[in-house]
């Protein structure tokens, strides 16, 4: 009978203080933020990087394994932890280049930085101090504008990071879940379109950094009118055995208006498109 009472005690403390091991919501804590909570562990952030970025990563425990299909199509660009050669990387010869192919295969170069970011203003929801090239910045802004006249109101989860920054990032991920998965969602260093000073991701849903942003107002909004403004996706669903990343329906790049709009009409993912243009490597 004394044991019982016990259980029956410890069962009526379970039920009013909730699984100690489920994760809690904190007070206005976002989705997205949870997700980021959940699985990005906090980590020192190279000088001169301002904290507090919104990482802006798929999260991994929503990675689908590639389907068999995908395994065999796999375009033998996708690298491999260990079987990555940096030394034969393409090294693109200069990350101003609006149409410069960042991919797998090439490397912007350690010290490649823009020298025309421009802060990317509060109105936007920066989740931190966050800086963009001035014409993909005044770009950005024609976008947030248009996008609110209709009702949607863009925040801007990430934007620049410089080649230092991804480092730290992609490695946090890699210590985290391996470098195979990671790399399925987080590019390495050099290889990050957001080292171009170009590349946004938008946020501001509760389905933020998922596959479902795709199906929010924002999601469709920027899938429709993105590329008028010169934006283009880098990263489409079913599209990873091309790219090498999974989709990524909040990660956009500026590519310039006519050659967005040209993007958009090709049906060609990003990557595929800038192929057909000039590229230089050193
Ligand atoms: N999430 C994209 C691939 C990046 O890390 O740039
Ligand atoms: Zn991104």
């Amino acid at each position: 009978m004394r044991w019982m009472i016990i259980a029956a005690i410890i069962l009526w403390v379970f039920a009013i203080t909730g699984c100690a091991f489920v994760t809690e919501d904190e007070p206005g804590e976002s989705a997205a933020d949870k997700a980021d909570r959940e699985t990005v562990k906090v980590f020192s952030e190279p000088d001169g990087e301002p904290s507090g970025e919104k990482f802006s990563e798929a999260s991994p425990g929503k990675l689908k394994p590639l389907p068999e299909a995908d395994k065999a199509a796999e375009a033998p660009s996708i690298q491999r932890p260990g079987i990555v050669n940096r030394d034969e990387l393409k090294v693109i010869a200069d990350g101003d280049y609006l149409l410069a192919l960042v991919t797998k295969e090439t490397t912007l170069r350690s010290d490649y930085q823009p020298d025309d970011l421009k802060a990317v203003p509060d109105y936007m929801y920066p989740s931190r101090d966050m800086k963009l090239r001035k014409e993909a910045l005044d770009h950005l802004i024609k976008l947030w504008h248009a996008a609110k006249e209709d009702g949607v109101t863009p925040h801007i989860l990430s934007a620049y990071r410089s080649y230092d920054y991804q480092a730290v990032l992609f490695q946090s991920y890699a210590d985290t879940h391996g470098e195979e998965a990671a790399n399925r969602f987080s590019a390495r260093p050099g290889q990050s379109e957001h080292q171009l000073g170009t590349a946004v991701d938008f946020g501001g849903t509760p389905f933020d950094l998922t596959a479902d942003f795709a199906d929010t107002e924002q999601g469709h909004w920027l899938a429709e009118n993105a590329h008028i403004f010169g934006f283009a996706l880098s990263y489409p669903e079913g599209k990873e055995h091309i790219t090498g990343y999974v989709f990524e329906p909040w990660h956009y790049r500026y590519i310039g208006v006519d050659a967005a709009v040209e993007w958009k009409e090709s049906g060609k993912t990003l990557k595929e498109y800038l192929e057909t243009k000039p590229q230089y490597f050193d």
